[in-house]
């Protein structure tokens, strides 16, 4: 795989869970211009990538095409207007001859839509695979063949294997050419959907490396149990907690952050979560290492993810319905001595010291850096 197209977990903005097929040139360039102005760009999410419902169908020479209602200035001049704001522009296409919402895809098209990508100065591309057999060498083999047609193509794009953990692909994704593979079925706005996709995620750790990541899919923070124009991809809404949860397992799990919910009109709340330095700094740590859970006991959940220069980051999450007291002497999970400790969310700082202790809320998760001192 080409490591270097991803050496830390990409960062983007995805089209899907907010706009479903909704989406239209207008739209990208207002989220993009969004992604820019709100400090999106500058806190690390480069990639604004289209999913699903962009295509056309193909043009007499068989070559892949836009919707012409949808994006009647076409790909070039809108990766270029995207590109002008310091982004990086993604699209989406599937390992079958139609999408899963129906639309036209790359079986047997994949070196003339690598060529179609590149010469458009596409730089990310999520390969769906609805309408596809269900066994992995199949998978394996179609997922393959696309991304030796991307390298072809000339032009570097990260090469995102989506097929949704159903064959185990951090088994062989990252040999077949992705820098990240989905570990699980869709998220969905809800506690419940978070939950389950962690339970998987968090388990695959050894298989996360820098430039081969465990997916466990889009971030929820902000989507707020609006559907949006994508319509009912279920789920009922978070809390600001939960959404700080989301924020904060997937940075431990050094997940791909990819956000879906409108860049053009998020609250302060959703903008501290989704740009929080501190955060980001522990997802986007050079070692490239997934957090691995060191314990699970009476619904608290400890991960521990080490990190450039020595440090570590610790998250503590309470997946109970009430506040949980709860003391973590840095000992009992093997570091011993003295650390400076902060806070990550909330900044605060304690010098000489050898535990945690206090209460955690309901579905909250404190993450906590340590330096040894
Ligand atoms: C299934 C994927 O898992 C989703 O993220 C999205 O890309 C849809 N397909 C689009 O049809």
């Amino acid at each position: 795989a080409q490591t270097h197209l991803a050496p830390t977990p990409p960062m983007a903005w995805m089209t899907w869970n907010y706009f479903g097929e909704n989406i239209n040139e207008q739209l990208i360039r207002e989220i993009a211009d969004a992604m820019h102005s709100s400090g999106m760009l500058q806190a690390g999410y480069q990639y604004l990538v289209i999913d699903d419902g962009w295509q056309g169908g193909r043009d007499n020479r068989n070559n892949i095409i836009p919707d012409s209602k949808k994006f009647p200035s076409g790909m070039k001049a809108l990766a270029d207007y995207v590109h002008s704001k310091g982004l990086k522009l993604g699209i989406y296409s599937d390992a079958a001859p139609l999408t899963c919402a129906g639309y036209t895809a790359s079986l047997h098209f994949e070196e003339q839509d690598a060529k179609t990508f590149a010469s458009w100065g596409i730089d990310y591309l999520k390969y769906d695979y609805c309408n596809a057999p269900k066994d992995s060498f199949t998978a394996k083999q179609r997922y393959k063949t696309m991304a030796d047609a991307l390298r072809k193509s000339g032009r570097d794009m990260v090469f995102a294997v989506c097929e949704w953990g159903e064959r185990q692909p951090w088994h062989w994704a990252a040999a077949a050419g992705g820098q990240l593979w989905r570990t699980t079925f869709d998220i969905r706005d809800s506690w419940s959907s978070m939950m389950g996709i962690y339970e998987i995620n968090v388990q695959l750790h050894a298989y996360a490396g820098s430039g081969r990541w465990n997916d466990p899919d889009m971030l929820i923070v902000g989507l707020g149990g609006n559907k949006g124009p994508s319509g009912d991809l279920g789920g009922t809404g978070c809390t600001i907690t939960e959404y700080q949860t989301n924020m904060s397992l997937w940075s431990m799990m050094a997940a791909p952050l990819i956000a879906t919910n409108d860049v053009r009109q998020m609250t302060q709340e959703v903008k501290r979560i989704l740009m929080h330095a501190g955060i980001i700094a522990i997802n986007q740590d050079s070692l490239g290492l997934q957090a691995k859970r060191i314990a699970s006991k009476d619904s608290i959940d400890v991960l521990l993810k080490p990190l450039v220069n020595g440090d570590v980051a610790i998250a503590i999450l309470n997946k109970s319905a009430t506040t949980q007291p709860y003391a973590l002497p840095f000992a009992s999970i093997g570091l011993e001595g003295r650390y400076t400790v902060q806070d990550v969310w909330t900044g605060t700082t304690t010098k000489r010291s050898q535990q945690w202790k206090g209460s955690i809320e309901s579905h909250a998760t404190v993450v906590l850096r340590l330096k040894k001192e």
